[in-house]
């Protein structure tokens, strides 16, 4: 399977601020800041492509012409729980973006995707959408929710993660070969709970203190 439409950044502010939230001393707020700041450092790569129009301006000393961004215009859909936590970081490089969610948890038992959440803005077909959550485990969730999207019309979409299996880049690139995926690292497995091995736990209780 191709996977030219998946990068996995190999930045060492992504790798260090990784070790950092791996650990398990690593408390609520130092880990909720530093997974909006990981996030950031992805949405820089994932916003690489994105298309810029001159428009002429003047500075204190002459007119010139520079670039700014171009359409389409750009949504985040954060999967709750956990993908709330790297909105912020996203926001912070692109302001004018809004922002959707979808709402899914993953079955204990069976590790299917439950969907009990879906808010979208009205011209979401329209827009470049980035789906974000931090773990890409089994891959049942962010299919689940790129399903969602296309259901609605959202034709250009990306998937951005911190950690990620070769498992869930399988699933997600056999389900949706049209998405782009942007990794922050690829972790070595899945354990028999369906935990990313070495990973870092349950990202969205460690986001919210819920453990
Ligand atoms: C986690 C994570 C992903 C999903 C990944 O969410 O944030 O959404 O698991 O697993 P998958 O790739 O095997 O589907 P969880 O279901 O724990 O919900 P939460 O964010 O509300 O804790
Ligand atoms: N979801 C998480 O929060 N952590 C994992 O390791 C796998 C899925």
């Amino acid at each position: 399977m191709s996977e030219s439409n998946v990068f996995i950044m190999d930045h060492p502010l992504i790798q260090h601020k990784i070790g950092f939230i791996r650990r398990k001393e690593t408390g609520t707020k130092e880990f909720r800041n530093m997974i909006s700041e990981i996030a950031m450092l992805i949405c820089y790569e994932a916003s690489r492509h994105l298309e810029l129009v001159d428009v002429d301006i003047e500075t204190p000393i002459c007119k010139t012409t520079v670039k700014e961004l171009a359409g389409p215009k750009l949504c985040v859909v954060p999967i709750l729980r956990a993908g709330l936590g790297m909105v912020e970081g996203i926001l912070n490089l692109l302001p004018a973006a809004k922002v959707g969610h979808i709402g899914l948890y993953r079955d204990p038992e069976t590790l299917k995707p439950v969907e009990y959440f879906c808010k979208l803005p009205q011209d979401c077909e329209e827009r470049e959408v980035f789906v974000v959550d931090p773990m890409l485990a089994t891959g049942g969730s962010a299919s689940a929710a790129i399903t969602m999207l296309k259901k609605r019309g959202c034709k250009h979409i990306s998937f951005l993660c911190v950690l990620a299996t070769q498992e869930g880049i399988d699933r997600l690139t056999h389900d949706h070969p049209d998405i782009s995926i942007f990794i922050g690292i690829k972790d070595k497995q899945l354990n028999e709970k369906g935990y990313i091995v070495p990973g870092l736990g349950d990202a969205g209780d460690r986001i919210f203190g819920t453990l």
